[in-house]
């Protein structure tokens, strides 16, 4: 196990379970986000996730769990994705430890594959909850998106005193549309379940203040870290691929090289076809220029 580290932002390279016991004190974090591996075959970086059977796989995320709950503090919030296949064991493990205040529906498009003989599953379930439902950080002004009305115009409270405009901002609901990370999106990394920008940045400002303490376990390509930074508060985050942490370094700013290696975003390939035509153009111009002068 590793430990980067600078200006209150940790990367940790190791096992998940091992570093939440060796390296996180109990009681001390605001606000984890868990997005563990699925137990549906992706490929991370050549490594699958796939247990030998859904038992083995609900065990060992049992285990994890119990640390995240024993991690967080009186007054904090976990935020738990999974496969919807698994998630019934998730809600009916976590109801006896915290309190579950949102089932949240991340859902979005997909221009891929569509299922034919099926509904397709176009979106993915999230569970919000809490140590203590009385004690808990919630900043509801600090989330707020503009109402859907289905009205063009601004509607008029007449059941007000004064009639006035209806206030159109309201706290999101459970049904969250944010589009996937795509390859054309300046946010996207090499990872294949990298989540957006805008979910977190969403759970991060409802979940926790500036210089909270904020988690996550299977950090990818440290995308709760990025927004945590950007938003002003402290980060650990988690991750057993190497090549992962590479990205979490260089998103973090924690280091610019890597054994020798320069951390840089890969051009690409629109990018790299873009530099191409750039390096030919160039070309052609030095030729031309040259032809120009030797004929004068
Ligand atoms: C679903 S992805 C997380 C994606 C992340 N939320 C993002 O936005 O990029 C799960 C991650 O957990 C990592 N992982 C798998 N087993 C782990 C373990 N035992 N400890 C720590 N990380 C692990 C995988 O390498 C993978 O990057």
């Amino acid at each position: 196990m590793k430990i980067f580290e600078r200006k209150g932002h940790a990367v940790i390279w190791g096992d998940a379970t091992e570093a939440l016991r060796q390296h996180v004190p109990d009681n001390s974090v605001d606000l984890i986000f868990a997005d563990p591996p699925y137990n549906i075959g992706k490929d991370f970086n050549g490594n699958k996730d796939r247990w030998q059977s859904e038992e083995e796989y609900l065990k060992w995320c049992y285990e994890w769990l119990d640390l995240c709950v024993a991690k967080l503090k009186p007054n904090g919030s976990l935020y738990i994705m999974a496969a919807t296949q698994n998630m019934p064991y998730f809600d009916l493990y976590l109801r006896k430890r915290l309190h579950i205040l949102s089932r949240i529906v991340w859902a979005y498009d997909s221009s891929g594959v569509q299922a034919r003989k099926y509904f397709g599953s176009l979106y993915e379930p999230i569970l919000f909850c809490v140590k203590d439902k009385e004690g808990y950080t919630f900043n509801a002004e600090d989330i707020l998106v503009e109402a859907r009305t289905g009205a063009t115009r601004k509607l008029i409270d007449y059941r007000k005193p004064v009639p006035s405009m209806y206030n159109t901002k309201k706290v999101p609901g459970n049904v969250w549309n944010i589009p996937r990370v795509r390859y054309r999106m300046p946010e996207y990394e090499n990872h294949p379940t990298q989540k957006p920008v805008a979910l977190l940045e969403r759970v991060i400002r409802a979940s926790s203040n500036p210089a909270d303490i904020v988690l996550d376990p299977f950090s990818g390509t440290f995308t709760t870290s990025y927004v945590a930074k950007r938003l002003g508060r402290r980060s650990v985050g988690i991750e057993i691929e190497e090549e992962y942490v590479k990205i979490g370094l260089r998103r973090l700013e924690i280091q610019d090289t890597y054994s020798g290696e320069v951390l840089r975003r890969p051009a690409k390939s629109y990018e790299r076809q873009v530099s191409l035509a750039q390096q030919q153009f160039a070309l052609f111009e030095e030729k031309e220029r040259w032809n120009t002068s030797s004929r004068r």
